[in-house]
């Protein structure tokens, strides 16, 4: 048997994939071969994602949902059979960060966080694992979880960042083993720093320089260095692997 990184005649659903890592690992799914489908919410940056697919000479629809809404996930998920074929690949990308000191964050900002960045991993794991499931499918599953789910970010107050990162890395673990016997993996890809919208948020662009001085490589990664990662683990050469998190991190965590 040789190794096989490629994902030719693949369909896979990507969340938040109009935007940063969701679109770069968008590309690098078409790059080997795969149809993509980008589900983002309404306004995102579809055209460009697109595009971006085109450019490399692949096929993307765009997918306009909301991760917390389950009845969207489905929905796209459906359409995305309609236009390619059932779906055998999943990223979950979506997600938003922000932060407060932790003594004064409120509810709001806390629960919007984890619905987005955890219970919306889960309904996209779930609604992806049924089309899989009930179509009698193998696939595979990359969360998108991140290094500050096993460190805390020097100097970023965001203990619900943080502590959801965390719950996408054991969530990805619990859904492997339970799904493992059915031929679905689960694993996660945990970023460290990489240069997208979200870093351009007031509490980070100050902070880049100092961020690339604590990474062993010395710089941030760029958005496409997820590439590689993920479609590792989406494709057959990383058949034997499920329940890990594979940190991509300059070093960051080794020092
Ligand atoms: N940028 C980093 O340094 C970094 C590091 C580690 C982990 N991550 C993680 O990588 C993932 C992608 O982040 P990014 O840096 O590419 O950010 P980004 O803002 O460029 O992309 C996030 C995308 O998610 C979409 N999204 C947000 N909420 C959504 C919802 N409710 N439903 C559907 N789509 C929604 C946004 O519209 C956007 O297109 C996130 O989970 C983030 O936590 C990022």
């Amino acid at each position: 048997m040789s190794v096989d990184f490629g994902l030719r005649d693949r369909v896979a659903f990507v969340t938040g994939g109009a935007s940063g890592i969701g679109r770069a690992i968008a590309v690098g799914i078409a790059e080997q071969g795969g149809a993509v489908g980008l589900f983002d919410r309404p306004g995102a940056a579809f055209e460009e994602a697109a595009a971006a697919v085109s450019a490399v000479g692949g096929q993307a629809i765009a997918l306009e949902g909301d991760v917390t809404d389950k009845g969207s996930l489905d929905a796209a998920i459906a359409r995305l059979e309609d236009a390619f074929g059932p779906a055998t690949l999943a990223v979950n990308a979506a997600g938003i960060a922000n932060a407060a000191p932790a003594e004064e964050m409120s509810l709001d900002q806390w629960s919007t966080l984890y619905e987005i960045d955890v219970t919306g991993v889960f309904l996209s794991c779930q609604a992806e694992a049924q089309s899989m499931l009930s179509g009698g499918r193998t696939g595979s599953i990359v969360n998108i979880a991140s290094m500050s789910g096993t460190i805390v970010n020097r100097g970023l107050t965001q203990a619900h960042y943080n502590s959801a990162k965390a719950a996408v890395v054991h969530l990805s673990r619990s859904l492997a083993v339970e799904w493992a016997e059915r031929g679905i993996r689960v694993n996660s890809l945990s970023p460290g720093y990489t240069a997208t919208p979200m870093n351009t948020r007031p509490e980070m662009v100050d902070r880049m320089r100092m961020f690339a001085e604590q990474v062993p490589m010395q710089r941030i990664a760029e958005p496409h260095e997820m590439a590689g990662p993920a479609v590792f683990l989406l494709s057959d050469a990383a058949s034997y692997i499920t329940g890990i998190d594979l940190l991509a991190d300059g070093g960051h965590c080794a020092w």
